[in-house]
């Protein structure tokens, strides 16, 4: 029977292109996927932009787009990298389209049927700066489980747990470095704690085959309860107060879905748009039990996938999920953090603009892959020995070592007989047919690698031992030659089959080489016979080691200035804010005896006590121009102990990066209305 596969990927944030981590779970993805598809499965793999919430709406604020326009823009800007990575999505779409708002909205009156929502005045940290309630993600402290310093208001990268922002220790604002204030409102939530979720929850994670082990145990430490009864499943907050970017919730005036409320519904929405387009039916397929639905995603959002998303789906009605695939991260160059400005990262675009071969990276993310929830790291060295040795070296070579003597000396006819054991070899190679699609089904795609390039082994030790090129020298050889060289084009078609999921754009090319039809996994039980293939054209370049290294040079600095200076790598808001300026008034300004440098400023900022500071501005300024003048002075500088006194302050001045140059030094003055003792920021 065919089965009916609903596959999505999880929906990135539209807020920046992919790195490579989205690509190698596009990857895992996609591999399974094509996988299916061969086997004659029904899939409908989608995805799509995750566009809502605070963070994207800031982002669009500061780059003065409205958040739709700046979606779009990110939007796109997927198609290359999809497209360059042989990603066969068989639809994008947005969380912010129709389908999503109605959806959700469909979903969220469900629940409130069910009784499973809750209205709570809560105390929310707010941004008294900004004037606004601080996403989750704009808020930074310590975890209050284990304590580790900047984590988000809403899990921890260091020991997993999930808890409200009003839980950190030391919190601080992201977006202005100010202490977060408590201010009441009121919130939406969705009643997990009720005995029904709880039920429900404990027997669909516990379902078997449905998540894997590891994810399991994860979760049920979720579920439980310290002895202090603190712990186990809260209600959760799914309201935002505007001004906030996503879906209104019914009868709730001013009131928001939090962006992952209405996320993974982005997966129904995605499907029903696709479906939409090709004219399905929807709903018929969603009720339909044969229908299995599949989430890939990363660790990081288990949580969200195993609990939240489960409960949604079934308190409204709908089939829950029938596998969550956890993966690990992608790591670079031993587990680095990726960072852009070092140029550790490996970025997918500038990979693919080196002209490096997209399916080399899909063969080593998936020869490193496996089913477990482990880490996978891009190591170059080990990049070039995998794709030059196994890749090249054993694969590739069986068809360039065969297709030249076919089609010169046998016009590209190859032999039906294949000698005994030559079909012994063959009838070897399609017996592993069975064990390779359990583990692309199970997603050992490294396992199921390592299989096939043991098989490239054994018809390279076939080859060796056969010799072809001491055949073609031989005379009365000619049959043998050809069976022989037909023997390598076969067990290359039974590999080029064994590797398709992870190679398509290379299988395309075999295809077409062979004159054969798209290949199945069932063609693995057939057999060539007396076929006519095409001429062999060269069907994958070995890695140039100084490519590869080029990948990983850091990018030029950012910006050069006339005058030469470069700008200074980039700093976080709250790295300003802990320089403290001040509107100073310039009381007195007088020349330094022995000093063709300095001027003496006595400055007053409000304090109460006038400040002594030099500030080496002689060469531009007569003092009498100064005196009686605002400036800006850097207040919070350590003072520092000079030859002609204790400087206690810095004065701010424009210049080059050589001072003396021309047009010379200019010292700040703030603008008429100005007072001394003002914070600068
Ligand atoms: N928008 C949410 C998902 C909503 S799903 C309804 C989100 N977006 S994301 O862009 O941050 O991440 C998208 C996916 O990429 C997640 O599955 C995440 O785990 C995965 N990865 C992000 N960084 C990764 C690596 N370094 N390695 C592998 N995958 C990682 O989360
Ligand atoms: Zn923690």
């Amino acid at each position: 029977m065919t089965r009916k596969l609903f596959v999505t990927t999880a929906l990135p944030y539209a807020n920046a292109n992919f790195h490579i981590g989205h690509i190698m779970e596009y990857t895992q993805a996609d591999v399974w996927v094509r996988f299916q598809r061969m086997m004659g499965q029904e899939v409908h793999f989608v995805c799509a932009d995750d566009a809502h919430g605070a963070p994207i709406m800031i982002a669009a604020e500061k780059a003065g787009k409205t958040p739709q326009q700046f979606v779009a823009d990110i939007a796109s800007g997927r198609k290359p990298y999809l497209d360059g990575f042989h990603i066969s999505f068989d639809n994008w779409h947005s969380t912010d389209g129709a389908e999503n708002h109605e959806l959700s909205k469909d979903v969220y009156r469900a629940l409130r049927r069910q009784e499973l929502i809750d209205v709570k005045s809560i105390e929310q940290f707010f941004d008294p700066e900004k004037s606004m309630f601080l996403p989750d993600r704009f808020i930074k402290g310590e975890c209050p489980k284990c304590g580790a310093k900047d984590q988000y208001g809403d899990s921890c990268e260091v020991c997993g747990a999930v808890y409200s922002p009003t839980e950190l220790t030391h919190p601080y604002s992201v977006l202005t470095g100010a202490t977060p204030v408590l201010k009441s409102s009121e919130h939406y939530f969705f009643k997990l704690s009720d005995p029904r979720c709880i039920a429900f929850l404990e027997e669909w994670t516990q379902t078997p085959g449905r998540l894997q082990g590891e994810v399991f145990n994860k979760i049920k430490e979720w579920f439980t309860k310290d002895e202090e009864g603190k712990g186990g499943l809260g209600d959760w907050d799914i309201s935002r107060d505007a001004p906030y970017f996503g879906i209104e919730i019914p009868d709730a005036p001013g009131k928001y879905f939090y962006v992952w409320l209405d996320a993974p519904i982005g997966y129904l929405a995605s499907l029903k748009n696709y479906f939409g387009k090709t004219g399905r039916d929807f709903d018929a397929f969603m009720a339909d039990e044969a229908v299995e639905q599949v989430h890939f995603i990363g660790k990081d959002i288990t949580y969200f996938h195993t609990l939240f998303w489960p409960a949604m789906l079934h308190f409204s009605g709908r089939k829950t999920p029938d596998h969550v695939f956890v993966h690990g991260f992608m790591t670079v160059n031993g587990g680095e953090k990726m960072s852009k400005s070092r140029g550790t990262g490996l970025d997918p675009m500038k990979y693919l603009g080196l002209g490096l071969n997209a399916e080399w990276l899909r063969y080593y993310i998936s020869a490193k892959l496996n089913s477990r929830v482990e880490d996978i790291d891009f190591n170059p060295e080990d990049f070039v020995a995998r794709i030059n040795s196994d890749l090249v070296g054993k694969y590739i070579n069986i068809a360039s070592r065969a297709a030249g003597f076919l089609t010169k000396r046998f016009g590209g006819h190859l032999s039906a007989d294949l000698g005994v054991e030559g079909r012994a070899l063959l009838d070897g190679l399609r017996a592993h047919a069975a064990t390779i699609g359990e583990l692309y089904e199970e997603r050992e795609f490294g396992k199921a690698l390592r299989e096939t390039m043991l098989l490239a082994d054994r018809v390279n030790e076939f080859v060796d031992q056969n010799k072809p090129w001491d055949l073609a020298k031989q005379e009365g050889q000619e049959a043998v030659l050809h069976d022989v060289c037909s023997v390598c084009i076969e067990a290359f078609r039974l590999l080029t089959i064994y590797l398709k999921p992870v190679l398509p754009a290379l299988a395309t090319k075999v295809e077409a080489f062979l004159r054969v039809e798209p290949l199945q996994f069932a063609d693995a039980a057939r057999a060539l016979g007396a076929h006519q293939i095409g001429t062999y054209e060269h069907l994958m370049q070995r890695v140039d080691m100084k490519v590869v290294e080029a990948l990983f040079e850091a990018p030029p600095p950012p910006k050069v200035v006339p005058g030469g200076e470069d700008i200074a790598p980039e700093i976080k808001i709250d790295d300003f804010s802990k320089v403290d300026l001040r509107i100073a008034k310039i009381v007195k300004a007088e020349t330094v005896e022995g000093s063709d440098k300095l001027l003496r400023l006595t400055l007053d900022a409000g304090e109460g006590r006038l400040r002594n500071v030099f500030s080496g501005i002689k060469s531009a300024y007569k003092p009498e121009q100064l005196e009686g003048k605002l400036t800006v002075m850097v207040a919070n500088l350590a003072p520092r102990k000079m030859k002609f006194g204790i400087s206690e302050g810095m004065v701010l001045a424009a210049s080059h990066a050589d001072e003396k140059a021309t047009p010379g030094i200019f010292v700040l003055e703030p603008f008429p209305g100005a007072q001394p003792g003002m914070r600068v920021r």
